[in-house]
């Protein structure tokens, strides 16, 4: 295709501005190649400006396009954007670049130590569209879904969860990040203090500041968050709600420990507040990491949890089918919420996500890609340890995509370039060495205690590249060092 625009972009000259390109046919039959074929090369043609194409009537050269004689002045929009936020008590700050880091493409080249979905040779790809085109043909796949979502859906949501968890308490989101923002638009008012795990996940922190909340960090330790602190920081802020993720946080990768869950649930209780159980990862535990703890949402008669998940991890970033599960009457505001902001998450999405997870492909995959993170953890686990050993690794996780290291402290002698200004550095360096890392200071809503990166390994190629993405990593640790 790429092949056959080129051709015709060379020889547009051929034709006046606003004439006629020879038929599709006669294209077919010129280059011997497909109608398909054809179609997406004027398509590409069309999409740059260089083609108009006229259902029924063919494909014309464009005609240049008369420049603007006055550019206007969108000045105003600077103190139009900054006066909105004059009266709220916590200002109100969007900013994607948090999230933008695990979604951008690095540049060609470059090895993707910083991405945030599985590689596409781990995604269920075929699984995916054959899924998608049974969907297309299900009797009323394109028409309006009931706005909580398709009940089988709920259902399957509601199982997976487990628990006394009922289908009747599940409503099908956009993926996670849609998930979590109707949940903290749901629960609290702009200006209101939301508790966060401190280190947490940048996506979330934005959502919360872009809602003018006020994110309040609790640490987490090798057992996830400290209960004590929580208790605290719930008496300190007044906060009614806690984001918490039980199960391969991220970014530290731990496992919230046993005794504390009943605790967490219990300090929020007591707090008359809300937990926001971000359950991000729980399909994307490594073969060797035994039974998962249910999800908090299993086990809370009193609905504390509202929980969050989502199928875009095990299956591709734009699989965007998800789950808020909640009981009782917030469980109404959540749904009033999310039909305000989104309506409905497209049918045919909805179906497709059915298809696949009732696929025998669905269960397979889910095994491969866990005997595949684990080798690759594996992997760049040994090849920091060989070449990177001024890293620490505090812990090694038995699920999701990624490591949470943290750089020497910043004290004095060479060492000081791994302060946060080190860390910036540092993410420079790599880049230049090619490697995109993600630097630790946006985890954190508040100074953090060091500096840090975190390293992804679902979304490389494979241990090839990881081999050499950590090779990489030691020259511009050499060079900042
Ligand atoms: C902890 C956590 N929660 C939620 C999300 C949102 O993911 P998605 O919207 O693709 O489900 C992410 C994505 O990186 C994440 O890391």
């Amino acid at each position: 295709m790429a092949e056959l625009a080129e051709q015709l972009r060379k020889e547009l000259d051929r034709y006046s501005p606003g004439g006629k390109l020879p038929s599709s046919r006669a294209l077919v039959e010129r280059y011997r190649v497909s109608p398909v074929t054809v179609s997406r090369a004027l398509g590409q043609l069309a999409a740059e400006g260089l083609v108009v194409t006229r259902p029924g009537a063919g494909a014309f050269r464009a005609r240049p396009r008369t420049p603007l004689t006055a550019v206007g002045d969108t000045s105003w929009q600077e103190v139009a954007l900054s006066a909105d936020g004059a009266g709220d008590v916590v200002p109100r700050t969007v900013d994607a670049s948090g999230v933008t880091i695990c979604l951008a493409t690095p540049p060609p080249g470059v090895i993707e130590f910083n991405g945030g979905y599985p590689h596409p040779t781990l995604q269920p790809e075929k699984a995916m569209a054959a899924a998608l085109s049974r969907a297309g043909r299900r009797p009323g796949a394109w028409g309006r879904p009931p706005l909580e979502g398709l009940p089988e859906l709920r259902e399957w949501f509601a199982r997976e969860i487990g628990g006394t968890v009922t289908a009747a308490e599940v409503l099908i989101a956009a993926g996670g990040q849609s998930a979590l923002t109707t949940a903290l638009r749901a629960l609290t008012p702009p200006g209101a203090p939301v508790l966060v795990e401190s280190p947490t996940y940048p996506g979330m922190l934005a959502i919360a500041r872009a809602a003018g909340l006020r994110p309040v960090p609790v640490p987490v330790d090798a057992g996830g968050v400290k209960p004590a602190l929580l208790a605290d920081a719930f008496r300190a802020t007044g906060a009614r709600v806690f984001v918490c993720q039980p199960l391969f946080q991220n970014p530290t990768g731990t496992v919230l420990a046993p005794e504390r869950r009943p605790e967490v649930l219990r300090i929020a209780r007591e707090a008359g507040a809300f937990v926001v159980e971000d359950d991000y990862v729980r399909r994307l535990a490594h073969e060797d990491a035994g039974p998962l703890p249910r999800p908090l949402a299993a086990d809370d008669p009193d609905g504390v949890v509202v929980h969050v998940s989502s199928l875009t991890k095990a299956t591709s970033p734009s699989f965007r089918v998800g789950a808020l599960a909640a009981r009782g009457p917030v469980l109404e505001r959540l749904r009033a919420i999310q039909i305000v902001d989104t309506f409905f998450v497209p049918r045919p999405l909805q179906e497709a996500a059915l298809e696949l997870v009732g696929s025998p492909a669905w269960p397979r995959h889910l095994r491969a890609l866990s005997a595949e993170l684990r080798s690759r953890r594996d992997a760049m686990t040994a090849c920091l340890r060989l070449h990177l050993p001024e890293l620490s690794l505090p812990h090694i996780p038995s699920g999701g995509y990624h490591l949470w290291l943290r750089l020497p402290d910043g004290t004095g002698g060479t060492s000081q370039a791994f302060g946060s200004g080190g860390e910036s550095a540092l993410t420079s360096a790599a880049l230049r060495a090619g490697v995109a890392i993600t630097p630790g200071r946006p985890y954190f809503s508040a100074e953090p205690p060091a500096g840090h990166m975190r390293l992804s390994f679902a979304a490389v190629a494979g241990e090839q590249e990881i081999t050499e993405g950590v090779r990489r990593l030691r020259a511009a640790c050499d060079e900042v060092l």
